[in-house]
């Protein structure tokens, strides 16, 4: 008998992901907090400003923002072990190349600090243009205004690739003309081994820059005052390994805690820095949730049980409250009781979500960068798209509180910043799977995920 022919395996690499909600249930129960995605993606970097050996904690290892970081850095040399789900060991004794190509740098927004932890170490680097999540216009002009401070020269090929070259780096006084959490770090990370003092000033007061701050000094840098708008560096030698734990995630319990009021929830968030959150915490207040932050160990409990009240929310620079919560919060208040206004003053185009959020029946309208949000008694379950990682966010958070099934493709950028989403919300009682999809999600045939 002829042999069969082998079957045919359906790719997964074609399916399209899409994660899918049957809304309603108030979320309860205990979740757990990753380390901070944006400080482990300033923090792995640096670790190449020594020739040594970093073993860093409390790390997000499985989100796909994290995992691109690490793989620039074997790119050009380090040898980076994965320890466990949470701890990493970068060994950049054989750094090699200060070259990074854009196809290393176009799914990440943060590739951009190999081009401060590159010229720390050798005085250059070659680095294409970073790629993210469009936000609006993201010009890196204070990052380049920082380094050309510091003495480097910097050339900017066809918008496509920066050159940074200096002889030496000499610390210098660097004023910024925009509060800037990544031209902070870039200065900070060219800075740690410059020859005497540089200052920043207006610098980002975001939690992240202080983690930074805190790894560099336990690698022996000498810098004072992060957390503050006036940074201080005194340039040292030389740098050594050491170990170090991330902070906790600021916007991931954060949309976990709006996750619990939108919801008419209780949820207590662990592994969290209460102090981090307080704008969240204020603003979940003024609309009607209780958010108990005294009564335990770096945890909040956040809880809800009427119709949110109208707010006012505008975002701004930390301490105010954080862009990247901007979407999820809008959400709650698309369902509150009145008419709330939200203001984005970080970037220009952050309400692209809206139109999802329309299809589920939320009544928004933006003007420029406000948005009028009047509440409505329900949602109701659509097929939406992730715009953006934070959109994603807020849309798993619609889908929640939606009467019916809601379908969120485009969630490989949910992936970018959230670990085991499906597991976590799953655990708080979120009826949310991830399925695999063969034709577009107009389709039905589908199969459960087993990631
Ligand atoms: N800006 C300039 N020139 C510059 C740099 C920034 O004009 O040289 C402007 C930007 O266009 C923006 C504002 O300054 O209007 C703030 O930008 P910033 O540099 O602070 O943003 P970023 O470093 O590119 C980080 C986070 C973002 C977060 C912003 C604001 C990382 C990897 N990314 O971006 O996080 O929205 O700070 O807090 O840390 C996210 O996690 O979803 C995310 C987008």
């Amino acid at each position: 008998m002829p042999a069969l022919p082998p079957v045919k395996k359906r790719k997964r690499d074609n399916a399209l992901e899409k994660f899918v909600i049957n809304g309603g249930t108030p979320l309860r129960g205990e979740v757990t907090v990753s380390g901070a995605k944006n400080a482990a993606l300033a923090i792995i970097p640096a670790a190449i400003l020594s020739q040594d050996v970093c073993t860093i904690e409390n790390v997000p290892v499985s989100i796909s923002d994290v995992k691109s970081m690490i793989k620039i850095l074997r790119q050009i040399g380090a040898e980076v072990r994965i320890r466990n789900k949470t701890t990493i060991e970068i060994d950049s004794r054989n750094v090699n190349s200060s070259v990074i190509s854009d196809d290393m740098t176009k799914s990440l927004r943060a590739s951009y600090y190999l081009l401060g932890a590159l010229l720390g170490r050798f005085h250059r680097a070659r680095v294409a243009m970073p790629g993210g999540c469009y936000l609006g216009e993201r010009p890196i002009d204070q990052h380049i205004k920082g380094f050309e401070a510091l003495g480097a020269k910097v050339t900017l090929e066809n918008n496509k690739m920066v050159e940074c070259e200096a002889d030496e780096l000499i610390g210098a006084p660097v004023s910024l003309d925009v509060v800037s959490v990544g031209a902070t770090v870039n200065i900070m990370l060219a800075a740690a081994k410059a020859e005497g003092l540089t200052v920043i000033e207006s610098a980002a007061r975001e939690p992240h820059i202080v983690d930074l701050a805190n790894f560099l000094n336990s690698m022996g840098a000498d810098i004072r005052g992060a957390g503050t708008d006036v940074i201080k560096i005194h340039g040292v030698e030389s740098l050594h390994g050491c170990t170090y734990s991330i902070i906790p995630d600021q916007i991931e319990a954060g949309t976990f805690m709006v996750a619990a009021a939108a919801t008419c929830g209780d949820v207590l968030i662990k592994n969290v820095i209460p102090k981090h959150l307080e704008s969240i915490t204020s603003k979940l207040r003024d609309c009607g949730a209780v958010v108990d932050d005294e009564s335990y160990d770096e945890a909040v409990r956040v809880s809800m049980s009427q119709r949110p009240k109208k707010l006012n929310v505008k975002t701004m620079p930390h301490p105010g409250f954080p862009t990247d919560m901007q979407p999820q919060i809008t959400v709650l208040l698309s369902v509150a009781q009145g008419t709330s206004i939200v203001s984005e003053s970080i970037w220009s185009k952050r309400f692209k979500y809206v139109e999802q959020l329309s299809k589920m029946g939320a009544d928004v309208q933006v003007e420029g960068q406000v948005a009028i949000v009047k509440g409505v008694d329900i949602l109701k379950g659509a097929k939406v798209i992730a715009n953006d990682l934070r959109a994603g966010a807020a849309m798993i958070i619609a889908g929640l509180i939606a009467e019916g099934r809601t379908d969120i493709t485009n969630i490989h950028y949910i992936d970018r910043g959230y670990e085991d989403v499906i597991e976590k919300f799953g655990n708080l009682g979120g009826d949310i799977r991830k399925v695999f999809s063969v034709e577009e999600p107009d389709n039905t045939e589908e199969s459960e995920s087993d990631e």
